[in-house]
């Protein structure tokens, strides 16, 4: 162990940086890296091989997986769980076009009993409420708020500035375009396509891009894909390998290429009986 650091049941071989704060019962595993200023919470234990960031902060009884990356300015939360190689706190690298916002990212913060699974990568300037789980492989862009108790699937990609609500379960090989708005307990399927911009590149830099919008506790089935702009209405149903090209009401059913209305939802099908 090396540099100053206050406590921390660490093992010889950790690298501590110089103003890094370890609680008296943390654990570092061997090659664990903590860097300058970070701070390591009571009972917290750090995998071999990881790497946590100058000025990272890692709340009490938090579990960080072998080599797993933490960035500086990330925060994370009581008893959250970090599998073995996530990424957190990554910096997007954009292209000179890229319609991506270019101002200076907040910290990606992590609320409590947040976990993140294998080789998930989460970048700076998110923010992911308690209780919700990253699947493996899974990345979410920055400035993308996600609520409480949500789940993101096994290779799913949730783009920059996506805003997510509680308790929405969105299944493997999902990808939920930029500036998408995704309601309270909506269900998403598994390959899921959302785009949004028309011109497939062919705009100004910076103007505008329409993600769909889906509304409180819709479902949309495995396969579907969203054209830009749509919205799927409350309690709507879209079936599985729809073509949405236009908004859908709520409660309709829609089905086919271009989805088309085949009915509505039925009462014992509405979110508050399957809670
Ligand atoms: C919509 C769905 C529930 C089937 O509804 P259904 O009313 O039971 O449909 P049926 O099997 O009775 O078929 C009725 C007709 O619709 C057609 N149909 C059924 N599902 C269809 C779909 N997804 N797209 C297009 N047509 C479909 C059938 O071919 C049949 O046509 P026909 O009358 O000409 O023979 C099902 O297709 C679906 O999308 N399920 C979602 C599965 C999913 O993605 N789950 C996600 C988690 S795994």
């Amino acid at each position: 162990m090396s540099g100053e650091s206050e406590g921390g049941r660490a093992m010889s071989a950790a690298e501590v940086g110089p103003g890094a704060v370890i609680a008296a019962d943390a654990l570092l595993a061997r090659g664990a890296v903590i860097g300058a200023g970070a701070m390591i919470g009571a009972g917290a234990s750090i995998g071999a091989g990881a790497m946590i960031g100058a000025g990272a902060s890692i709340g009490a009884g938090a579990v960080i997986g072998v080599n797993a990356v933490l960035h500086g300015a990330t925060e994370l939360g009581e008893r959250c769980v970090i599998e073995a190689g996530a990424v957190l706190g990554k910096r997007p690298r954009l292209r000179a076009a890229s319609s991506a916002p270019r101002e200076e990212l907040g910290p990606l913060v992590l609320e409590a009993g947040v976990t993140v699974c294998c080789g998930a990568v989460v970048y700076a300037g998110a923010h992911i409420a308690a209780g919700t789980i990253l699947g493996d492989q899974c990345q979410v862009r920055e400035r993308t708020v996600i609520g409480p108790e949500s789940v993101v699937g096994r290779a799913s990609s949730i783009d920059f500035s996506t805003r997510i609500g509680t308790r929405v379960l969105i299944q493997t090989a999902v990808y939920v375009t930029g500036g998408s708005i995704v309601e309270d307990d909506v269900f998403i399927g598994p390959g899921v396509l959302s785009t949004n911009d028309n011109t497939m590149g062919r705009h100004r830099r910076g103007g505008p891009l329409s993600g769909p919008t889906f509304r409180r506790a819709c479902r949309v089935g495995a396969g579907a894909v969203l054209v830009p702009g749509v919205v799927i209405g409350e309690e709507a149903f879209v079936a599985a390998g729809a073509l949405v090209t236009g908004d859908v009401g709520e409660r309709e059913v829609v089905m086919g290429i271009p989805a088309r209305v085949v009915r509505r939802v039925s009462d014992e099908d509405l979110i508050e009986r399957w809670r």
